[in-house]
């Protein structure tokens, strides 16, 4: 075979295996161009080295050269694409599709508790109410003696109260029970220890009794608490503030009533129940009454020179009425479903 003729077929060898190399877009078409030039068996460059023994003795070194530089220049086309492509492979693991969906986020929102709170503290905050906070934890002085329930007074029962098992030194006893309080009257006490009169308050926040949960009670609720102190304050203010507030709450269009019937709280007389009219019937919202003039000593006021009134109504209680919730216990189960209709 003529020297010419022979490397001209390892130049066409050289100039096809480049190409096809750097078009193999796969690593399986890659491999199989490798096999096709490199193979061991049957490949291109393995079929043009069987001409080599046909060359002319004296053009054999000439030949032998140039089918070593095209051996090694096939072999580094072949790496070089195989690089090529590992690398595009993990530069596309990195590439951010801008044209896939957006993951929608799942957006919360504020609990009806929270939402009715909110919207009490509105409304009672147009009607010149400041809304102030008590600790959840609570002393004997605050949550009994000051609120005229004396050490004799059922209401203190163990049974009916958390009691902490460990206690204050608070008002100069050694051994002041503490207990998570068991209504925001407590908050009454200390805003008139530490305000002169005129006071125009609410407060709204958790209690905790020891009631079995059902449809109605549970263990901890929310309360909101009103107490008004003025000179010549009477009923009639007591009754106007609770129907304004009723009439914004629940109203709309609607006229609300509200009504009082006799009851006793300890720290307050006369004391009353009070009840709205709510589609048809009448539907009972908390306690209610004058300040007990004993309150009223017990935090420092005159009993002749002011009058107040107090209330507190069940958050829950009212929040259900609302809605429509028939039972209590569904606010505090956490599930999603439930919750997110309001
Ligand atoms: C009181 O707690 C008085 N402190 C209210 C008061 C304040 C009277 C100021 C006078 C002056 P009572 O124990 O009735 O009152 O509770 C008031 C409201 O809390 C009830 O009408 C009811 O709506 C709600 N309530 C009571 N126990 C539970 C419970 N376990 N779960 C949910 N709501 C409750």
């Amino acid at each position: 075979m003529a020297l010419d003729d022979f490397l001209a077929s390892l130049d066409s060898l050289a100039d096809e295996a480049q190409k096809a190399f750097v078009t193999a877009g796969t690593a399986d078409a890659l491999e199989e161009v490798r096999i096709a030039f490199l193979g061991a068996k049957g490949g291109q460059l393995k079929e043009v080295q069987k001409g080599l023994g046909k060359v002319d003795k004296a053009d054999k070194p000439a030949a032998g050269k140039r089918f070593n530089e095209v051996k090694t220049l096939v072999e580094a086309a072949f790496e070089k694409a195989q690089e090529q492509l590992e690398s595009g492979a993990a530069a596309n693991q990195d590439a951010f599709d801008v044209t896939l969906p957006g993951r929608a986020v799942r957006i919360g929102h504020l609990h009806p508790i929270t939402q009715t709170i909110r919207e009490m503290k509105d409304i009672m905050g147009r009607l010149g109410f400041t809304a102030v906070e008590g600790p959840e934890i609570e002393d004997d002085w605050h949550n009994f003696e000051s609120l005229n329930i004396p050490l004799s007074h059922p209401a203190r029962d163990p049974l009916d109260n958390f009691y902490l098992a460990c206690a204050s030194g608070a008002n100069g006893e050694a051994d002041s029970p503490l207990l998570l309080r068991s209504q925001t009257s407590t908050v009454q006490i200390r805003v008139m220890e530490s305000t002169p009169p005129p006071v125009r308050i609410i407060s709204l926040g958790r209690v905790y009794r020891p009631d079995t949960a059902d449809a109605t009670h549970y263990p901890m609720f929310h309360q909101i608490e009103g107490l008004l102190v003025d000179r010549g304050v009477t009923m009639a203010d007591l009754k106007s503030v609770l129907r304004l507030f009723c009439q914004s709450y629940f109203g709309g269009h609607e006229e609300v009533h509200v009504r009082f019937r006799p009851s006793f709280f300890p720290f307050t007389e006369p004391s009353v129940e009070v009840d709205m009219n709510w589609q048809g019937g009448w539907m009972e919202m908390g306690g209610a009454g004058m300040v007990d003039p004993n309150v009223l000593r017990a935090v420092g006021y005159d009993p002749e020179e002011v009058t107040g009134f107090a209330f507190g109504l069940g958050v829950e209680r009212i929040c259900m009425r609302q809605h429509g919730i028939t039972d209590i216990r569904a606010l505090y189960q956490n599930d999603v479903r439930f919750l997110e209709q309001f």
